[in-house]
């Protein structure tokens, strides 16, 4: 009668765990029912084996004990099937090597912004910043353009309604910082400027650091000495001379042209300097002293100096970059360069 039971129980037992294939859940549900340590089958069927009278016991046990040995084999056989069967399903093969992600990386026009932005910090300047969305005002007007000044046709604009311009140079934030400040200001301005052309070294958005200073007593020598020192600091491995060229802007009275040797002929005249030896990188001058009447300094009292670079030239040249529209195409071969 009672072996009987334990027969039934096998049976039982077989069927379910066939069942229950490969399904952790399922063996886990198996493994409670039957072996589990308070309320499980086999428990049960260990308190039987003590009412049993004694002739019944010893098959009793014997057959208790194989039905204990099974459950616990087969138990353990659908537990490794179930290990293996969810590494298949996901189909890892986690001996393979990982794929690598790339790091993101700082972009070239930012690693010279930054650099240009430290050689300045340590000469005491501020870092200041102005809106890319300009009135005619700042852009132009107070910057000594009135609107028939053919200066302006040099500066392709991009107009926007409402009798707005799109900044096409940073020369505006001059034009806030003077109006909103009294002397002595010392501030460079990095940003984004617009302006309708596009080839090889022109792009519709592109990049500008500007600099002003203005104080008592402040000399085109000053401006000669901070220029020299910000661009052997900011060439500084490729020992440049710097010379500068007489020139005009309508800001700034007098004007100058600023050029480097070559960095990749060393003067001695190639194609990208066109031969001659030296390249053009920034404009500076005197502020004019209209511009000081129209933003409300005193001219008698102050005088200034101010210049203006591309950032975008200067890392084409660090870099050797020779379109500058590669600079803001977002191609990963560029940018994993800087990684
Ligand atoms: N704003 C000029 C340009 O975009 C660059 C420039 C020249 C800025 C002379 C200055 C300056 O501050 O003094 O071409």
């Amino acid at each position: 009668m009672s072996v009987e039971r334990l027969e039934t129980i096998r049976t039982e037992f077989l069927s379910e765990i066939a069942a229950a294939g490969a399904n952790p859940d399922a063996i886990e549900e198996l493994r409670i029912k039957y072996a589990g340590r308070r309320s499980g089958l086999l428990q049960d069927l260990n308190q039987t084996l003590r009412t049993l009278p004694k002739d019944e016991k010893r098959a009793y046990g014997q057959g208790l004990n194989e039905l204990k040995k099974l459950v616990d084999e087969q138990l353990k056989q659908a537990k490794t099937k179930a290990a293996a069967g969810s590494a298949s399903a996901h189909d890892v093969d986690i001996t393979l090597p990982g794929v690598k992600l790339h790091r993101g990386a700082k972009h070239p026009v930012n690693i010279v912004r930054r650099r240009i932005e430290d050689i300045f910090l340590r000469m005491g300047y501020d870092v200041e910043a102005g809106p890319e969305i300009e009135d005619d005002w700042h852009n132009f007007e107070a910057l000594n353009m009135p609107p028939d000044h053919p200066a302006r046709d040099d500066q392709d604009t991009f107009y926007v309604p409402g009798g707005l311009v799109l900044r096409t140079h940073t020369s505006p934030v001059q034009t806030r910082v003077m109006e909103s400040r009294t002397p002595p200001i010392r501030i460079v301005v990095p940003g984004r400027v617009y302006r309708r052309d596009s080839d090889l070294r022109h792009s519709p958005m592109f990049h500008q650091i500007e600099g002003l200073v203005v104080d008592e007593d402040i000399t085109f020598g000053n401006l000669k000495a901070t220029l020299e020192t910000f661009l052997h600091a900011l060439f500084h491995d490729h020992n440049v001379d710097v010379r500068f060229r007489p020139s005009f802007f309508p800001f700034t009275e007098p004007s100058a042209e600023v050029d480097i040797t070559c960095i990749f002929c060393e003067g001695k005249g190639c194609s990208v300097c066109s031969r001659s030896g030296w390249i053009e990188i920034l404009g500076s001058g005197m502020v004019d002293p209209r511009v000081f009447d129209k933003v409300g300094i005193d001219a008698e009292r102050y005088t200034g100096f101010a210049f203006g670079l591309g950032l975008d030239r200067v890392a084409m040249l660090q870099y050797g970059i020779p379109d500058l529209r590669q600079l803001f195409v977002g191609d990963q071969r560029l940018t994993r360069l800087f990684e």
